[in-house]
């Protein structure tokens, strides 16, 4: 095992990364309260204002030797910048989140998903190829949800301006998951 480790040499370093909508200061302020409101209400762990975002296309663990490819494949799309109206929270039991949604499905938030899984696949990220197909667009507000059936409040409908995406490494640890832009690309 020893002797094997050594002749593959170091791992290489790797980042955890994703594609994400990353809110303005209005939209993050507006989703502070909802997501204090529902960790005390249902049991939780809000995540914190500066944290709130809507992946786009989630990546994984990748050698950061090849996140410039990964980089150039995002420069590809050609996306227009849209807005979108967050109206309604929902839950998933599966991974104990509320989420912020929308009750009408977005067409610009549907076609710059589709069109970045396009380009992601076409340079060769094939572990994206579900990226415009299975898109669930949520901005998760609070974690580890200690009720079973969740009693949901309404959420007052909040307008949010897609000017801009971003490519983000994530960095966990036990207080929860930080945050860093590593580049961004302007929407038309
Ligand atoms: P979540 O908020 O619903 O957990 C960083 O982890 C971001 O990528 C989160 O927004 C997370 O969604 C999302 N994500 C999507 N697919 C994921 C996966 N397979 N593993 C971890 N995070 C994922």
């Amino acid at each position: 095992m020893e002797i094997e480790r050594r002749e593959r040499g170091p791992r290489p370093e790797t980042a955890r990364v994703f594609f994400a909508l990353w809110p303005d200061k209005e939209v993050r302020r507006a989703l502070e309260r909802p997501a204090r409101d529902c960790a005390r209400l249902l049991g939780g762990r809000a995540m914190r204002p500066d944290t709130l975002h809507l992946t786009l296309a989630f990546i994984g663990d990748v050698a950061v030797d090849r996140l410039p490819a990964l980089q150039d494949a995002a420069a590809a799309v050609a996306g227009a910048s849209f807005s979108f109206t967050l109206d309604r929270l929902g839950f998933w039991a599966h991974n104990r989140i509320v989420w912020a949604g929308s009750r009408q499905p977005a067409a610009g938030l549907a076609q710059l998903a589709g069109a970045l899984g396009e380009c992601l696949r076409q340079a060769g990220w094939p572990g994206e190829a579900k990226a415009g197909q299975d898109f669930a667009p949520h901005v998760t507000l609070v974690r580890k949800v200690g009720e079973q059936r969740p009693q949901l409040p309404p959420l007052p409908p909040l307008a949010w301006h897609c000017r801009r995406f971003v490519l983000v490494r994530s960095r966990l640890s036990a207080a929860g998951a930080d945050y860093e832009t590593l580049a961004q690309w302007p929407l038309a």
